[in-house]
C-alpha cells in the first residue's frame, strides 16, 4: 500500500502546471569561466559570485539526492566552465554514486580536460558536450579570448579517455563563423563527434550583442542538404535538438533553434545555479532560492516540499522573441 502511494504522489511530484514531467536537472557549479565568449561574457568581466555564495559540494549532494528521490534521473553539471571549480571531480563521483542517477553529463569548453579526461571517466561521468564555435586559432581568440590548441587538445584527451558520444556545439554566427560551417562537419566526420549548431540567444546584454549575428538555422540545414543526404536520426540525449544523419557517414548533426522553432513543449528540466538558486526556465526570472532553506536547517521531506512548490512556478515557455530584453542574468549563471 505504502508503494503504491509514493508511486502516486512520485507520479504528481513530477509534473509541472503543464504536464510535463521534470526529470532533469541542470548543474551549475560555479559562474566563473576561463573564456569570455563574446555571446556570453563581456570581456574582461570578472563581477563573479563570491565561493562563499556557492553551495558546498555537501548542500549540492544533498539537493540532488532529494531531486533523484523525486524522480530525477539525469544530470547536466555546467557552469560557467563547470572545471574551473576545484575539486570538481570528487563532486562528479559522488553524484554520479546516488542510486537514482543514470546519466550524469557534462558541457564544458574543454580547457582543461586534457588532465582532467581521465578523472572524470573515472569518476563516472558518461556524455561530455563541447563547446567549439571556430577551429580557427585567431578567429577562436576573438570570440572566446582563449587559445585553440588548449581547447583541441582537451577535445582530444576526452576521446582518448573513451567518452563516447562527445558533441561540439557550435553557435552559429553571421559574419563570425557561418562559414566553417562545412569544416565543422568535415572535423566531426574525420573525429567520430556528434555536431550541433545552434542559434544565438537573447541571454544578457552579450547574448542580445550577438543576436545581431543570428542565423536561422533552417539556412544552414538548407546549405548542407544541398551537398549531403540527410536521413532522420535520434541521438542519445536529454536535449532540445533536432538530429539528422549524413547517408554514408557515421555523423549526426543536431540542430538546437530555440528561435526560429522552440521546443518548450517538450521541456523536462529546471536548473541549479551554484549559489543554490532553482531557475525554472532559461528563458525567464522565475526562481526559486533553496540556499537560504538549507542552512535554516529544513528536513529533506520539507525540501521536497519546497521543490514541489518550486515546479509549480515553471512558465509556459521562454519568451526570448516576443520580449528579448527580459532576462538580464548572463548564460554563465545557469550554464545554457
Ligand atoms: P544533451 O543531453 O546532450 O542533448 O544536452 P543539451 O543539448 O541539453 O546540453 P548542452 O549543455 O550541450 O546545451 C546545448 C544548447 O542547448 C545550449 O546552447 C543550451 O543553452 C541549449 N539548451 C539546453 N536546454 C535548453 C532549454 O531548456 N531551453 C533553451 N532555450 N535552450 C536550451
Ligand atoms: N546563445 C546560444 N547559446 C549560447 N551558449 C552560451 N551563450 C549562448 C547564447 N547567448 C552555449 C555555449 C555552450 C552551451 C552550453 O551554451 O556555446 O555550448
Ligand atoms: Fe564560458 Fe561557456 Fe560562457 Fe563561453 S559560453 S564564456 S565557455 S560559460
Amino acid at each position: 500500500m505504502l508503494a503504491i502511494i509514493n508511486l502516486v504522489i512520485l507520479v504528481i511530484m513530477l509534473k509541472d502546471p503543464f504536464g510535463r514531467s521534470i526529470d532533469y536537472v541542470r548543474l551549475s557549479v560555479t559562474d566563473q569561466c576561463d573564456l569570455r565568449c563574446s555571446y556570453c561574457l563581456p570581456k574582461g568581466f570578472k563581477d563573479f559570485q563570491e565561493p562563499d555564495e556557492w553551495l558546498s559540494f555537501d548542500e549540492v549532494e544533498r539537493v540532488i539526492r532529494v531531486f533523484s528521490e523525486l524522480g530525477t534521473r539525469r544530470i547536466r553539471l555546467t557552469g560557467g566552465e563547470p572545471l574551473v571549480r576545484k575539486g570538481f571531480e570528487q563532486l562528479a563521483a559522488r553524484l554520479a554514486a546516488l542510486p537514482g542517477i543514470n546519466d550524469l553529463s557534462l558541457s564544458t569548453n574543454a580547457t582543461r580536460l586534457e588532465k582532467l579526461a581521465q578523472p572524470l571517466k573515472q569518476a563516472g561521468i558518461s556524455r561530455i558536450n563541447v563547446s567549439l564555435d571556430t577551429l580557427q586559432a585567431e578567429r577562436y581568440k576573438s570570440i572566446t579570448s582563449g587559445k585553440l590548441d588548449k581547447t583541441l587538445a582537451g577535445l582530444m584527451a576526452a576521446k582518448q579517455a573513451g567518452f563516447f558520444p562527445i558533441k561540439i556545439n557550435m553557435v552559429v554566427m553571421k559574419g563570425v563563423n557561418e562559414d566553417e560551417v562545412e569544416d565543422m562537419v568535415r572535423f566531426c566526420i574525420e573525429h567520430d563527434f556528434t555536431l550541433r549548431f545552434i542559434e544565438t540567444m537573447p541571454m544578457g546584454d552579450t547574448g542580445r550583442e550577438a543576436a545581431n549575428h543570428y542565423v536561422d538555422l533552417h539556412e544552414i540545414q538548407q546549405q548542407l542538404a544541398a551537398k549531403y543526404e540527410f536521413i532522420d536520426s535520434v541521438m542519445h540525449g536529454a536535449g532540445p535538438a533536432r538530429y539528422v544523419r549524413i547517408a554514408g557517414t557515421e555523423l549526426r548533426i543536431g540542430f538546437i533553434t530555440p528561435m526560429s522553432q522552440h521546443f518548450c513543449e517538450t521541456c523536462n528540466r529546471v536548473r541549479l545555479s551554484a549559489d543554490g538558486t532553482l531557475y525554472m526556465c532559461l528563458g525567464q526570472d522565475h526562481s526559486y532560492a533553496l540556499r537560504p532553506l538549507l542552512r535554516d536547517g529544513i528536513s529533506d521531506e520539507e525540501l521536497k516540499q519546497h521543490i514541489i512548490k518550486a515546479i509549480g512556478l515553471k512558465p509556459e515557455k521562454h519568451e526570448f522573441r516576443e520580449n528579448p530584453q527580459q532576462v538580464v542574468r548572463f548564460m554563465s549563471m545557469t550554464g545554457g
